[in-house]
């Protein structure tokens, strides 16, 4: 791989020994990808925060980095295991809550923006079309990738950290056009309304890459779609496919950009949306938890809540997860007051499935197909997927 002067110079150790590390992990996979050589990134997202995952040895990697590394590009993180002002409420322990303040702590030494959110799109992290991103986070790689039609590859924690400090990253995969293009012609012959139903569509056509062994999808048939319900349909397929590009006809901005699969490979009835609705609602399920806000919530998504639960009272542990600075608006507006007297929880910077929280509930209600399948994968809990309104329902009988 070809490197320029300024990166063979951070390479031989004259940046200092942070980005002289982060060029070997980013030449390394340059190599192993076959790169020709190295692009700028606009910005970066880092994923791995929660103390939960990344435990000692990851702390010792990220301390060691933080001893001399700096950022040179906007840099935000992924949710941590706690909300960092508000942890006592919702549990978690003093043990873990001082370890997970030195993962954010040795973030900040480095310049990252510690806004902990898997939504950076929506808080300041918002890059344009074509831009080139070294982003961690299957769901915001996803939705960058095709909603805004910037270019990144599925990042690790390490890897993206190495462009943060470095600026750069290896011009493979997703970076180049030709590795862009719909692989699988997929037509939506239904309706299909509010987050969680493009969460079991995103589960509907990840399942079916899965056995196709392709990743791209070239969906047609969907009529509208708002941000909300494309972040819930990007965690979805990224959760259940291991998608990170699909183009939708009319709605995402590349979907002309490259030629249409001629053959339609999926086509997608109510039926099929039925059966996958009900392969994520377990049987006899007792729900003591409620959850939204995965991915993290919009503004928009908080003001909807609050609507529905003005002047009631919850009867169940009641999370909102979301990013701070969109709690921070959501105060300014009154939506918290609304929220919090009827007896929600607001648990920012954080998720239900980053946080500690394995064991600690019988069965979790969502309007989330991935929280769904971390739920049962990492929490033990049985779970349930319905809209919006129906979990509000659930939390106030
Ligand atoms: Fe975000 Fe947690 Fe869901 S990181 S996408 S809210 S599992």
């Amino acid at each position: 791989m070809k490197l320029t002067s300024e990166e063979q110079s951070m390479l031989d150790g004259e940046d200092g020994k942070a980005a002289q590390k982060s060029m070997e992990i980013l030449a390394t996979l340059g190599e192993i990808f076959e790169a020709e050589s190295m692009i700028p990134v606009y910005s970066v997202q880092i994923a791995g925060v929660s103390y939960a995952n990344l435990g000692e040895a990851g702390l010792e990697f990220l301390s060691e980095m933080a001893g001399d590394g700096k950022v040179r590009v906007l840099t935000t993180l992924n949710p941590a295991g706690m909300d960092r002002e508000n942890w006592k409420t919702l549990g978690i322990d003093e043990e873990f809550a001082k370890n997970q303040n030195r993962v954010i702590e040795a973030f900040a030494k480095m310049g990252i923006i510690t806004t902990c959110s898997c939504t950076p799109y929506l808080i300041g992290n918002a890059p344009h079309f074509g831009q080139h991103l070294a982003w961690a986070e299957s769901s915001a790689v996803c939705y960058a990738n095709s909603v805004i039609g910037a270019k990144t590859n599925r990042e690790g924690g390490p890897s993206a950290l190495a462009a943060a400090i470095t600026g750069k990253t290896p011009n493979y995969g997703y970076h180049l056009e030709k590795n862009r293009h719909g692989e699988v012609l997929v037509n939506v012959d239904v309706a299909i309304k509010g987050t969680d139903s493009f969460g079991v569509l995103g589960k509907l056509i990840g399942d079916k890459l899965g056995e196709l062994g392709k990743k791209i999808p070239y969906i047609t048939g969907i009529q509208e779609a708002s941000v909300e319900e494309l972040k819930s349909f990007c965690a979805s397929v990224a959760t259940y496919g291991g998608t990170a590009l699909f183009h939708m006809e009319g709605i995402t901005p590349e979907y002309n950009n490259y030629p249409k699969p001629v053959k339609t490979d999926i086509e997608i009835n109510q039926d099929d949306l039925d059966k996958i609705r009900s392969e994520l609602i377990d049987d006899n399920i007792d729900i003591d938890f409620v959850s939204l806000g995965c991915p993290h919530a919009s503004i928009r998504e908080i003001a909807k809540i609050a609507s529905l639960l003005e002047g009631k009272k919850v009867n169940k542990e009641f999370w909102i997860t979301t990013a701070r600075p969109t709690k921070k608006i959501a105060d300014e507006v009154g939506y918290s007051r609304i929220i919090e007297e009827a007896g929600a929880k607001f648990a920012s910077d954080t998720c239900c499935v980053v946080a500690p929280i394995k064991g600690r509930f019988k069965g979790i209600m969502v309007d989330s197909a991935k929280a769904c399948y971390y739920g049962r994968a990492k929490n033990k809990f049985k779970v349930k997927i319905g809209s919006i309104e129906e979990c509000i329902e659930e939390a106030i009988k």
